[in-house]
């Protein structure tokens, strides 16, 4: 079962050549925390190009939830009119973040600093993941939290009356434990400092300068240090959030497995902390070209044109892993079909992830005839060209996983099936349609 309705099966079979122009939706990372800040902002943020997924509809329920109105103009158009820093309402209801990780996070740090009580809950996916590593900082404020055992959702958040500022490093390379912490910093006095080892994406903190918080990003020995002055005023902003690199990857990788395909994937966010895919999958040989680079709302951004070539094996080094860690699951599909190893090292975040993304793909490639070593930090793909195919994947509501197996099933001999397509909804609802106008044969199963 999805968490919207009954399992949608799906396969997906040998494809003719893709051709024209993939339109991908907005950045995720990015809508979620246009919504977020916009509603601690004082006036109104204009939002254009917001990702319409079920992730960022549940963020923007939730902004509401706690007291600021959210408007949907119509496509990807937004307005949210916030609260300030500070002004969130307490929710008279449970907060439901369903699939979304980032989401929950996120908000469990906004509203931690404020003198208010809230309850998370989610899918069985997000019930499953791993809470400790928000709530042990936000304690540091003066929160409260109950939850499950591991902190698991549902979980009871309550907000320090008194916070005080923070100094804390976080303990594995993860951009939403540092806006968790950056988040909750907003409404304590005083200095807040997160640390990290490993640059990970860094939305959060270019957007908190430009809704005009004071913030500064040093190298130092102790790694990379970011110091938030508390208590700003944040005032509500335009933002035209960037096409998501994470859902371009599906497009970019189809292309990289169907012989003789020529795709344009336009208008896709280039932030350094986001683009490793893109390095490794130059590295393998790939003819990817970068056209027309621009600035797109203070991100780096261009168009991405792709032809299909013969790839090879390649040892991703484990500190890119920060910078694509979505995009293990495609990397590795497209692994199968290059020639040589793909060696994945360093990518234990990916357990706790939608799911447990390196068994998730293991068990998958295994199931289409893809020879694959597995550890508790590593996968190794056996790349062979050619893929069997004829298996089943289970895509443990991981949208993730169900577009990788839909990408390899259109360059594998036999059709690629998976169990259910409902959680693509999440991150790229138009997806299948995408697919199919560039060339994709797909078919919908009977569960
Ligand atoms: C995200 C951070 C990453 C990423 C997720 C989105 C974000 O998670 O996997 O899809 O928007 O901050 P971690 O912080 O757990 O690495």
């Amino acid at each position: 079962m999805s968490s919207h309705g009954p399992a949608r099966p799906m396969s997906s079979r040998k494809s003719a050549p893709l051709k024209g122009d993939a339109l991908v939706p907005g950045d995720k990372s990015i809508s979620h925390r246009s919504l977020i800040l916009g509603a601690l902002s004082v006036g109104e943020t204009r939002i254009s190009g917001l990702l319409e997924g079920q992730d960022v509809l549940d963020t923007g329920k939730a902004m509401q939830a706690f007291g600021a109105q959210v408007e949907r103009l119509g496509g990807g158009e937004w307005v949210v009119n916030g609260v300030g820093v500070g002004g969130f309402a307490e929710p008279s209801g449970v907060i439901d973040c369903g699939n979304a990780g980032t989401g929950v996070r996120l908000i469990m740090g906004a509203m931690a600093t404020s003198p208010i009580t809230a309850t998370f809950t989610g899918d069985a996916s997000l019930r499953a993941r791993p809470m400790g590593r928000i709530t042990d900082p936000l304690k540091l404020f003066g929160a409260e939290s109950v939850g499950r055992e591991g902190g698991r959702l549902p979980l009871t958040l309550v907000g320090a009356k008194s916070p005080l500022p923070v100094r804390y490093a976080t303990p594995m390379p993860s951009a939403q434990v540092k806006s968790a912490v950056l988040l909750a910093g907003l409404n304590a006095p005083g200095k807040t400092v997160v640390i990290e080892q490993e640059a990970t994406r860094d939305h959060t903190e270019r957007m908190l300068a430009g809704f005009g918080a004071e913030i500064t990003t040093e190298i130092t020995d102790e790694g990379r240090v970011i110091t938030l002055k508390g208590q700003p005023e944040l005032t509500g902003q335009t933002i035209a959030v960037p096409r998501d690199p994470s859902s371009a990857a599906f497009p970019v990788v189809a292309a990289l497995l169907v012989e003789g395909s020529e795709v344009l994937v336009p208008g896709i966010g280039q932030n350094p902390t986001r683009n490793g895919l893109f390095t490794t999958l130059i590295e393998m040989g790939a003819d990817i070209r970068f056209e027309n680079e621009r600035l797109e709302g203070g991100e780096p951004v261009a168009d991405l044109r792709v032809r299909f070539g013969p790839l090879k094996g390649v040892e991703v080094p484990p500190a890119r892993a920060p910078s694509m860690i979505d995009e293990y699951p495609i990397l590795a599909a497209l692994a199968a079909t290059a020639e040589g190893p793909t060696i994945m090292r360093g990518i234990k975040e990916m357990r706790v992830k939608e799911c447990d993304r390196i068994d998730a793909m293991a068990r998958g490639l295994e199931a289409n005839g893809v020879k694959i070593e597995e550890g508790e930090d590593f996968l190794i793909v056996h790349g062979a060209r050619k893929v069997a195919g004829g298996g089943t994947c289970e895509t443990h509501l991981d949208h993730r996983i169900a577009m990788s197996f839909m990408c390899l099933g259109m360059a594998a001999e036999n059709p690629v099936k998976i169990d259910d397509a409902g959680p693509i909804e999440t991150s790229f609802p138009d997806f299948i349609p995408l697919m199919e106008r560039l060339g994709a044969s797909f078919r919908r199963e009977n569960a």
